[in-house]
């Protein structure tokens, strides 16, 4: 017994889930009169009049190989926000239970436990955007479930420490360390999926809208322990990744040199963009990162992101967030993107 049986909200464990038609035949030839559909076809072609695999198994088998993990050890969602609102909504139970984040991080975590009505607890980063144990010690209870770290971490771009990590994974065994692996691509890093078998209170989230280049499809994934898995695909609705979706992320996958080839134009951009900004005076500080991003800390931060927005060119002001006071945070853009915020930034 694994502990989720402890772990999960004592309902969903005895939760009947909706049973759909494609749950009880999983071929793909036969005569199709189960789902209400329509059998002529669609109106938009392409063989949309039939619903998809709501388990993506296709994809789940291909992905494990990559991954070096298993099928069943995945979960596929609509973007890998809807992996942390199901996490939450697996094992956080409202006005009970409670989650740590690590700010400054990614919004998510603390957008989808406050629509849940659960409580977060705040840890700061230290100066280097590392975990402080202690402090994350004084504030982990009996009624703790999830600790969210975010590496490479949002928006300060930098990797978290492996050893913080792990004293976390090993420390806290019955609360969920979730790794969030956005931007693992950027990385020369080995990813935490390596450590699943490990750490049955791991789960590592990773997505196709970053180096994969794929934001607009909305698909990420968690990999975690079969029995969390089985509760999320328990508590999902049906059809969570549509059928185009599932074909181009299929499609996608024979294509991972290209992902790394896009990897490997954004990095040598960073270089190229960290150098360029380092020689303007009015920049304060350009933070290490091992992502796509740059947080950059300005003399007059505000001022500097009305400016490029009037220029059309938006960068994120997280001037406002705790630790990132007169900071933007600049994605990696083109070349040529890159040289235009450059020029205008001289131009201010
Ligand atoms: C750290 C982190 N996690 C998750 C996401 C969301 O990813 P997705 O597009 O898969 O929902 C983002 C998006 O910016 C992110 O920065």
């Amino acid at each position: 017994m694994s502990i989720y049986s402890k772990l999960v909200r004592k309902h969903l464990l005895d939760l009947k889930p909706y049973s759909s038609a494609r749950d009880e035949y999983s071929g793909k030839e036969g005569i199709f009169l189960d789902a209400n559909e329509n059998p002529y076809g669609s109106v938009a072609g392409d063989e949309l009049n039939r619903y998809p695999d709501p388990y993506q198994w296709e994809i789940k088998n291909k992905l494990a190989g990559l991954k070096k993990t298993k099928a069943q050890n995945i979960f596929l969602g609509n973007g890998s926000d809807e992996a942390i609102d199901l996490l939450i909504k697996s094992l956080c139970e409202p006005g009970l239970d409670n989650m740590i984040i690590l700010p400054p991080t990614y919004g998510m975590y603390q957008v989808c436990a406050d629509i849940q009505q659960i409580e977060v607890r705040k840890s700061n980063l230290d100066s280097t955007f590392q975990p402080r144990l202690e402090d994350i010690e004084s504030k982990i209870d009996s009624q703790t479930k999830i600790i969210w770290v975010c590496s490479p971490n949002n928006p300060s771009g930098n990797v978290i420490k492996r050893e913080l990590i792990e004293s976390l994974l090993t420390k806290y065994s019955d609360v969920i360390i979730v790794v969030d692996e956005a931007y693992i691509d950027f990385t020369g890093e080995p990813s935490f999926t390596e450590s699943l078998e490990k750490y049955e209170n791991l789960v590592v989230m990773q997505t196709f809208s970053k180096a994969w280049g794929m934001a607009g499809l909305r698909v990420g994934m968690a990999f975690a322990h079969e029995d969390l898995i089985a509760i999320m695909n328990k508590i999902k609705y049906p059809y969570n990744l549509n059928i185009q979706s599932q074909r181009i992320v299929l499609e996608a996958l024979n294509k991972v040199t290209k992902k790394e080839e896009y990897v490997k134009a954004i990095l040598s951009e960073k270089k190229g963009l960290e150098s360029g900004l380092g020689k303007l005076s009015m920049i304060k500080h350009i933070y290490p990162s091992d992502s796509n991003q740059l947080l950059v800390k300005f003399e007059k931060a505000h001022e500097v992101f009305k400016f490029l927005m009037n220029e059309k060119i938006i960068v994120r002001d997280r001037s406002n967030v705790v630790l990132c006071d007169d900071c933007l945070r600049i994605t990696i853009g083109t070349h040529e993107e890159n040289q235009a915020l450059l020029e205008k930034l001289a131009q201010f």
